[in-house]
């Protein structure tokens, strides 16, 4: 759960302080978070708000849009979005789904960087509206808050969970399977499409791996995988330096494709955030019939 705490500073005297020191106290908790339907400059956002605060007036705050930023002088907005008119009461939900168009893209991908890349990271909402209490002429209020959200945290726990070399080959190489275990500690779902990954070891290539329709909502989850891999260099390093079977493998997402679209903002941040899974290779080598070819044994 995300507090975040909202200051609406009074431009000028419209009500009694009263109900205004009630609403400086007011946080908005974000629940719930989907980024869908990427495309190279849009996203669609579903997003719950939820209005914590000790007021139980029956005050009003008027739509209002707000500019999200990574920096607190918001010189350079990333997006905005159009928050809905509301009660100023506790426990009051807003739900924002709209259409997001990405307005600066440096600060997008940082922005991306940052929600792939932190345990927790800040960004910025402002903006000014309109509270209305009974008869009292409205106030302007301006929305200025740092807002923090838990990210993906580098994927930490990343893992490839099964590993299957398929005999023979699809027409197309793909000659494993298998499935990746990707962990989502934050609340936020985002919806990638296809994503293609490099590995390696060592620095050598050894093959292409493909992830389709991923979802990635809250918490662990496990997708199909298939890999179009060099066996015979993976043996060579069975048989050399990695006898015990187990192979560290260096793995960089190369592509991101959502509808045929390549969604350059995901690929920027999946492609600099180097993952590393300690892969058994034996008993897919074994189950495969491969153990003895390759002249190696089960690990010690
Ligand atoms: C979060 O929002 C999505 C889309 O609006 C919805 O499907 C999901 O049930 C919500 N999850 C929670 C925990 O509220
Ligand atoms: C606000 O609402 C929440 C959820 O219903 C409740 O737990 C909390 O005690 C309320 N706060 C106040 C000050 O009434
Ligand atoms: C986008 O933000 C960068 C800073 O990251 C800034 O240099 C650039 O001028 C901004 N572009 C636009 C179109 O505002
Ligand atoms: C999710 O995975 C992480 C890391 O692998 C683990 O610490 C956590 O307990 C898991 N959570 C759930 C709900 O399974
Ligand atoms: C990765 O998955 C394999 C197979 O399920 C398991 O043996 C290994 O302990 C996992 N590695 C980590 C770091 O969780
Ligand atoms: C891999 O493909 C084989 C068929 O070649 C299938 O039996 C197996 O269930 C698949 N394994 C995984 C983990 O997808
Ligand atoms: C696979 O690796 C072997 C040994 O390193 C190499 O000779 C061969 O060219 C590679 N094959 C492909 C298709 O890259
Ligand atoms: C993935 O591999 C391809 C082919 O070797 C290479 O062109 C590309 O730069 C690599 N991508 C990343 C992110 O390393």
């Amino acid at each position: 759960m995300v507090v975040i705490a909202i200051v609406f500073p009074i431009l000028y005297v419209a009500f009694p302080t009263k109900a205004q020191d009630e609403i400086n106290s007011a946080d908005l908790v974000v629940t719930n978070q989907s980024i869908l339907s990427p495309t190279a400059d849009t996203f669609y956002l579903e997003q719950t708000i939820v209005l914590v605060t000790s007021n139980d007036d029956s005050a009003t705050l008027d739509a209002w849009k707000a500019s999200l930023c990574l920096e607190q002088q918001c010189q350079y907005p990333f997006a905005e979005i159009d928050v809905p008119k509301s009660q100023a009461k506790n426990d009051t939900r807003l739900q924002v789904s709209q259409g997001v168009q990405i307005i600066n893209m440096t600060e997008f991908d940082k922005y991306t960087r940052l929600a792939l890349g932190s345990e927790v990271f800040n960004f910025y909402l402002k903006g000014k509206g309109k509270l209305h209490k009974g008869a009292w002429p409205s106030a302007n209020v301006h929305y200025d808050k740092e807002i923090t959200l838990k990210g993906l945290n580098a994927l930490n726990g990343f893992n490839v969970t099964a590993f299957h070399i398929m005999i023979p080959p699809l027409a197309d190489g793909t000659n494993v399977n298998g499935t990746v275990y990707m962990p989502n500690p934050s609340i936020s779902a985002y919806e990638l499409g296809g994503l293609a990954l490099n590995m390696s070891v060592d620095g050598t290539p050894i093959g292409t791996a493909l992830l389709e329709n991923v979802f990635l909502g809250p918490d662990n989850h496990s997708f199909p995988i298939t890999a179009i891999t060099n066996l015979t260099m993976v043996a060579g390093l069975v048989q050399g330096q990695y006898q015990t079977g187990v192979l560290p493998v260096d793995v960089v997402g190369s592509s991101v494709i959502y509808m045929g679209q390549h969604i350059p903002w995901y690929e920027q941040a999946l492609g600099a955030l180097p993952l590393r899974v300690d892969l058994n290779i034996t008993p897919a080598l074994q189950q495969a019939g491969l153990v003895g070819s390759l002249d190696i044994g089960p690990p010690p």
